[in-house]
């Protein structure tokens, strides 16, 4: 038996330690929201956080994952009260078909927590290696660059009501 932290909650997962958290977290803990792509490390769609850093969930055993955080997308917000990277994807439209969304705002949200004020470069940069085949790329860059305009208004409002 297994302890993971997902999303702030604990689980308990009877699982061969060398099954890809991405297995885990889709099969035993029914978070389908990070896709299996290529299971090669060359898509993305997998991309969950660990510890705040972004990782191929796909090629992640689970035994690695034990005492460390993780974090999918379905811990930034909820269909009520979705999180400031799922207002800006949603408002971008940036999404086609949809299959490489979840692992494109994992990787978003990894890097404008690690670096808040990123720039349009840094950000291209940062999202390099999750792949988008509709071609949403542009769309996909606008919402992860609003994102981060949110995500300053959000921490910014607890001062403003002091
Ligand atoms: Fe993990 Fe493609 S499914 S990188």
């Amino acid at each position: 038996m297994m302890k993971l932290n997902v999303n702030g909650a604990t689980h308990e997962v009877d699982v061969d330690p060398t099954t890809p958290l991405l297995y885990v977290l889709r099969n035993d803990l029914k978070l389908n929201a990070a896709k299996f792509g290529c299971g090669l490390g060359q898509c993305g769609a997998c991309t969950v956080m660990v510890d705040g850093k972004a990782v191929f969930s796909c090629l992640t055993p689970v035994m690695l994952i034990e005492g460390r955080q993780v974090k999918t997308v379905e811990g930034l917000g909820t269909i009520d009260k979705p999180g400031p990277m799922q207002v800006a994807f949603m408002e971008e439209q940036a999404a086609q078909c949809g299959y490489c969304i979840a692992g494109m705002m994992m990787r978003a949200q990894s890097i404008l927590e690690a670096n808040p004020g990123a720039t349009d470069a840094e950000i291209r940069a940062g999202m390099e290696p999750n792949l988008c085949r509709c071609g949403t790329h542009m769309r996909i860059l606008s919402a992860v660059s609003k994102a981060r305009e949110l995500m300053k208004l959000a921490s910014a409002a607890p001062a403003a009501n002091e």
